[in-house]
C-alpha cells in the first residue's frame, strides 16, 4: 500500500505496538458496524439508574470486543464497562497496575444512541503497567477513526493530527461539564473568557476531538471512568495537548473507581489558565 507523504498508516510498523494497533482498529470498526446495524432499531433500553440507560447494543458490542481480545491476547486482562474485570489467563487482576490491560467502552454516548442522536463512539485502550499505551476511537456515524500509541503521533484515518494552536483563549470552543461546589459560578467565569462551551454527550469522542482542534479544550469535572478516557486521553496527549486530572496531577489511574475521574485537556499554553479558572470559586 502506498502511503501519501505526511501520513502514517495505522497498521504500519513504526510503533512497537503495530500489531495491537491494527487489531484494535479492526475490532473497533467491527463494533462500530454492529452499533450502526442496530441504530434506531433498538428493541430494549434498560435503566442502570434513574438517569443512566443501557441498550442491547452496548452488551453486544462489548461481547464482540471482549471475546476478540480474549481469543487474540489470552495473556492480557480486560476492564470493560458492562462486564467489569476479566482477569488474564493465569494473570493479574486488571486493576493491579501490572501487565497489559485492555480498557473497553463498547458504546460511549449511550443516551445519544438510545435517543437517535448520531453522536457516539467505540473506545478501546491498552494500558501497560498502569500507563496508557494505545488508544483507538471509532465514530461509526462519520466513519472516522482516531488512534494513537504512546510512541507515535495521534492520527485521524491514518493522517497525523495536532491539537489547537489558537493564541487567544477568547477564541476557544470547549467541551465543558463542571460539577460540584460553585459550579455555576466557575462555569460563568470560564464562559466569560472563551468563545463558547459545548456538550456533545460522548466524553470519549469529545476528548479525542482535542487531538485535532475540533475542541480547543475538554473539561469534565468528575463522572468519568477509566473506559471513557483511557483511549481518548492518550489520543489528545499525542496530538500535543496537556492532559491532567482536575487537580493538575496525572490523568490516568487504574485504581480510581467508576465515575470518579475528572479531566482537563488543553494546549500546553492554556492548560494552566483553564485549570485556574475552573478551580476559582470567586465571582469575577
Ligand atoms: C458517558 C458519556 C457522557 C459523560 C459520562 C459518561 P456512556 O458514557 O461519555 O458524555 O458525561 O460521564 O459516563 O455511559 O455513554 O458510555
Ligand atoms: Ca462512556
Ligand atoms: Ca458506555
Amino acid at each position: 500500500m502506498t502511503v501519501p507523504a505526511g501520513t502514517i498508516s495505522p497498521a504500519e510498523p513504526g510503533t512497537v505496538l503495530a500489531e495491537e494497533l491494527a487489531f484494535g482498529l479492526g475490532l473497533a470498526r467491527r463494533a462500530g458496524a454492529l452499533l450502526m446495524d442496530r441504530y434506531e432499531r433498538l428493541e430494549q433500553i434498560d435503566y442502570k439508574s434513574a438517569r443512566d440507560v443501557v441498550t442491547e447494543a452496548d452488551h453486544l458490542s462489548e461481547t464482540l470486543i471482549v471475546e476478540a481480545i480474549q481469543a487474540r491476547y489470552p495473556g492480557d486482562a480486560i476492564l470493560a464497562e458492562e462486564t467489569g474485570e476479566h482477569r488474564a489467563v493465569a494473570g493479574e487482576a486488571p486493576t493491579s497496575g501490572r501487565g497489559r490491560v485492555w480498557i473497553v467502552d463498547p458504546l460511549d454516548g449511550t443516551v445519544n444512541y438510545a435517543n437517535g442522536i448520531p453522536v457516539f463512539c467505540v473506545s478501546i485502550g491498552l494500558v501497560i503497567d498502569g500507563v496508557p499505551a494505545l488508544g483507538v476511537i471509532v465514530d461509526p456515524t462519520r466513519d472516522e477513526l482516531f488512534a494513537a500509541t504512546s510512541d507515535g503521533p495521534a492520527t485521524l484515518d491514518g493522517r497525523s493530527i495536532q491539537a489547537s494552536d489558537k493564541d487567544k483563549l477568547s477564541d476557544f470552543v470547549i467541551s465543558m461539564a463542571l460539577a460540584g461546589r460553585s459550579a455555576t459560578t466557575r462555569a460563568r467565569n470560564v464562559r466569560k473568557q472563551i468563545r463558547i462551551p459545548r456538550s456533545m454527550g460522548s466524553a470519549a469522542l469529545a476528548l479525542a476531538y482535542v487531538a485535532n482542534g475540533r475542541f480547543d479544550a475538554f473539561i469534565q469535572q468528575g463522572g468519568l471512568s477509566a473506559w471513557d478516557v483511557a483511549a481518548a486521553g492518550l489520543i489528545a496527549e499525542r496530538g500535543g495537548a496537556r492532559v491532567s486530572a482536575m487537580d493538575g496531577g496525572p490523568w490516568f489511574d487504574l485504581a480510581r473507581g467508576p465515575r470518579s475521574i475528572g479531566i482537563l485537556a488543553a494546549p500546553p499554553a492554556h492548560h494552566g489558565t483553564l485549570l485556574g479558572l475552573v478551580r476559582e470559586a470567586r465571582s469575577a
